[in-house]
């Protein structure tokens, strides 16, 4: 089986005047697109099938070192989009009691929260993610370089925890709109944050 793009949950209008849709239109259809293709042509070189793309990246050392770094970059880059169109929406969605709970445990306020998010959004040099994680309920920030995804193992930019939030700050999610000026982006964001995605992957990790 081959790997697909998935449908955006939402018109590519529906984020703006956040997100604007030619950026959603480049950055769904052809980013996201070009990830998947590159990872399902170096799983046919590598003859792998029948994996989930978590599975793949969550066990690199599985994959033939000569396709490894492909799995890597495009298998993460398929992962991390996939999550980036379900963590977004036109409304912000309602926020469980649960994840409430926890952001303020973690973080002090979610004004707080936020403004730690956007740091390590801010300080992620080059191109990257930050993600909010859970690690068996506890919430904490952290961010990785390129495709990388915190479930990866520490010997390819993970971390072991589970990312239930992530921002894309590759200049392509960004460039058309904001040009360099990513903190208007990362500030932007969160009016199209799915607090209620956010919520059931939060519950999920519980
Ligand atoms: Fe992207």
């Amino acid at each position: 089986m081959t790997f697909e793009v998935p449908d955006l949950p939402y018109d590519y209008s529906a984020l703006e005047p956040y997100i604007d849709e030619e950026t959603m239109r480049i950055h769904h259809d052809k980013h996201h697109a070009a990830y998947v293709n590159m990872l399902n042509g170096a799983l046919e070189a590598a003859g792998i099938e029948g994996k989930t793309v978590k599975e793949l990246i969550t066990d690199l050392d599985s994959v033939p070192e000569a396709q490894r770094g492909a799995v890597r970059n495009h298998g993460g880059g398929h992962f991390n989009h996939s999550l980036f169109w379900e963590v977004m929406g036109p409304v912000n969605g309602e926020m469980s009691s649960e994840l409430n709970a926890a952001l303020l445990d973690a973080f002090g306020s979610l004004d707080d929260f936020k403004a730690k998010f956007q740091t390590a959004a801010m300080t992620r040099f080059g191109s990257g993610w930050a993600w909010l994680c859970s690690v068996n309920g506890k919430l904490e920030i952290c961010s990785t370089a390129n495709q990388d995804n915190p479930i990866m193992g520490s010997e390819y930019g993970g971390c072991g925890k589970t990312p239930i939030l992530g921002i894309d700050v590759w200049e392509h999610a960004y460039y058309l709109n904001y040009q360099n000026l990513r903190a208007d982006y990362v500030t932007a964001f969160f009016n199209v944050v799915n607090w209620a995605e956010v919520s059931k992957r939060y519950s999920e990790t519980l």
